[in-house]
C-alpha cells in the first residue's frame, strides 16, 4: 500500500472550503468557475462563492472513496474525487496499472494546469489524497462510496459487487461505471441491492461533465440522492434516468448516429476523414453549445418534423453490423489500441499527440460548457 504525492495531507473537507476563501478571494468569478469545473463542492445552479460554500456545508459529506479498477476510466475517477478533497483508496489486480497510476494522474493534472483549470501547487495535495492498495479488501477499508471501474464483464461485476458488499459498512454505496449492464443484473448476487447504483461517466471522466445515474429495480431513493449529490459536489453534472434501459441514454443516442455513419461509409458516400470532418464541423460544433432538442427549437420543430418524414424511410434501420466495421474487427484493426482502425495511428508519437490534442480540445469545450446559461428550476 502506498500514498501518492509529497504534500502534507490536510483534512479532506476543509481543503476545498479553505481554498475557496483563501486562494480565490481575489477573484471570486474565477473561483466559482474553477469550483464548478471540478475543484470541489460545486453545483452549476449556485451563482456565487457564498452560495457554493453554504450549500456544500449542508450537503451530505462523504470523504472516503474507494475506486476498484484503475484503467482508462478508474484512474480518471480517482483523480476526479481526489482533486475535490476526498480521500481515495484504490486497487487494480494489475501491478503495472497500479504502478502507473501516479504518472497518469500527474500528466492529466499538468494538462489541466496548462489549460488554466487547475493550480500547479495543488497537484501534490491532490496526489497525497490517494492511497494505492495491494488488495481489494484494503482499498475498501473505511469506504463510504465505492466506484467500481473493472472490466466490462457481467459475471466479474456480479461477483465483485457481492464480495464488496461484505467488506464495507451497511450504509456504503456501491456504484458501477458500467457502460452497458443494468444495475439490476450486476446486483443479482447482492444481499442489499438497495445500495447499488450505476454512475456512468464518459471518457475521460475527469473532464467530461455529465454522469448518467441509473438506479436498478432495487436501488433506494436514498442511494440515488446521495450518489447524485456526491457527483454534484465533485463537479459533475448527474443526469438521472427514470427508467433502466440497456445502453442507458447517451449510448443509445450515440449508437443511432454511428449506425447511420457506418452505413454511409459502407455506401462510400464520403471518406472516413470527410465524414468525421462533416460531423465535427457541424453537428459536433453546434452540440458543444446547444442541446439537440434546443437545436430543433431554434430551427423550428415543424421543419424538423418535415425533414424527419422525408428521411425516415431513407436512413438505415439495420440491426446488422456494417460490412466495413466487420472487416476491421476481423482484421484486428480495433482502433488506437491496435494502432489502426478507421485511421492509422501506428507511426511513433502519433497516438500520444492525438490524445494530448483531444484532451486540450475537451478542456476548452469544458470551459464553454460551464459558460452556458443555467436553466431556471421550476
Ligand atoms: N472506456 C470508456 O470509454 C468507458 C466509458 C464509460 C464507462 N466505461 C466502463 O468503465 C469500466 C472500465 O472500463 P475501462 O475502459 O476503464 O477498461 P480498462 O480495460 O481500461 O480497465 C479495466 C481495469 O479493470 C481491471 N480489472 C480487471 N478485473 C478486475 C477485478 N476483478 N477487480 C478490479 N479491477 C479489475 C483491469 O486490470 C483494468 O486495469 C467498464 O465497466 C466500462 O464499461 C468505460
Amino acid at each position: 500500500m502506498k500514498g501518492l504525492g509529497s504534500a502534507r495531507v490536510e483534512v479532506a473537507n476543509e481543503v476545498g472550503m479553505a481554498r475557496l476563501v483563501d486562494t480565490f478571494k481575489v477573484d471570486i468569478t474565477k473561483a466559482c468557475k474553477r469550483v464548478r469545473m471540478g475543484l470541489g463542492f460545486p453545483s452549476p445552479k449556485y451563482r456565487s462563492t457564498q452560495e457554493i460554500i453554504g450549500a456544500s456545508m449542508s450537503a451530505k459529506t462523504i470523504q472516503n472513496i474507494a475506486v476498484i479498477g484503475l484503467g482508462t476510466i478508474g484512474h480518471s475517477v480517482v483523480q476526479m474525487f481526489a482533486v475535490s478533497g476526498c480521500y481515495v483508496r484504490c486497487f487494480d489486480p494489475s501491478s503495472s496499472v497500479r504502478d502507473g497510476l501516479e504518472n497518469r494522474i500527474r500528466d492529466n493534472l499538468n494538462q489541466m494546469v496548462d489549460a488554466d483549470l487547475f493550480i500547479k501547487g495543488d497537484i501534490e495535495t491532490a496526489l497525497a489524497k490517494i492511497t494505492v492498495c495491494d488488495t481489494e479488501k484494503e482499498a475498501l477499508v473505511g469506504a463510504e462510496f465505492v466506484s467500481e471501474a473493472a472490466s466490462e464483464e457481467l459475471g466479474l461485476k456480479q461477483t465483485l459487487f457481492s464480495r464488496m458488499e461484505k467488506s464495507v459498512d451497511a450504509e456504503t454505496i456501491l456504484a458501477s461505471n458500467t457502460s452497458t449492464h443494468p444495475m439490476t443484473d450486476i446486483a443479482r448476487l447482492m444481499q442489499h441491492p438497495d445500495r447499488a447504483i450505476v454512475t456512468h461517466p464518459f471518457n475521460p471522466p475527469h473532464i467530461i461533465p455529465v454522469v448518467e445515474v441509473v438506479p436498478g429495480e432495487h436501488t433506494s431513493e436514498q442511494t440515488i440522492e446521495v450518489a447524485t449529490s456526491l457527483l454534484r459536489r465533485v463537479g459533475k453534472q448527474p443526469v438521472r434516468l427514470n427508467k433502466e434501459l440497456p445502453g442507458f441514454l447517451v449510448n443509445r443516442i450515440q449508437m443511432a448516429m454511428i449506425r447511420e455513419i457506418w452505413d454511409l461509409l459502407d455506401q462510400e458516400v464520403a471518406t472516413a476523414e470527410d465524414i468525421d470532418l462533416a460531423v465535427q464541423g457541424s453537428l459536433g460544433f453546434r452540440l458543444a453549445g446547444l442541446g439537440p432538442l434546443k437545436v430543433c427549437d431554434f430551427a423550428g420543430v415543424d421543419l424538423w418534423a418535415q425533414v424527419f418524414s422525408n428521411l425516415a424511410d431513407e436512413i438505415t434501420s439495420t440491426n446488422k453490423l456494417s460490412k466495413g466495421v466487420r472487416t476491421l474487427v476481423e482484421r484486428g484493426d480495433y482502433g488506437t489500441k491496435s494502432g489502426r482502425g478507421f485511421f492509422d495511428y501506428s507511426a511513433p508519437g502519433v497516438l500520444e499527440a492525438q490524445v494530448t490534442a483531444r484532451d486540450r480540445g475537451f478542456l476548452e469545450v469544458l470551459k464553454l460548457f460551464h459558460q452556458r446559461p443555467i436553466p431556471t428550476e421550476n
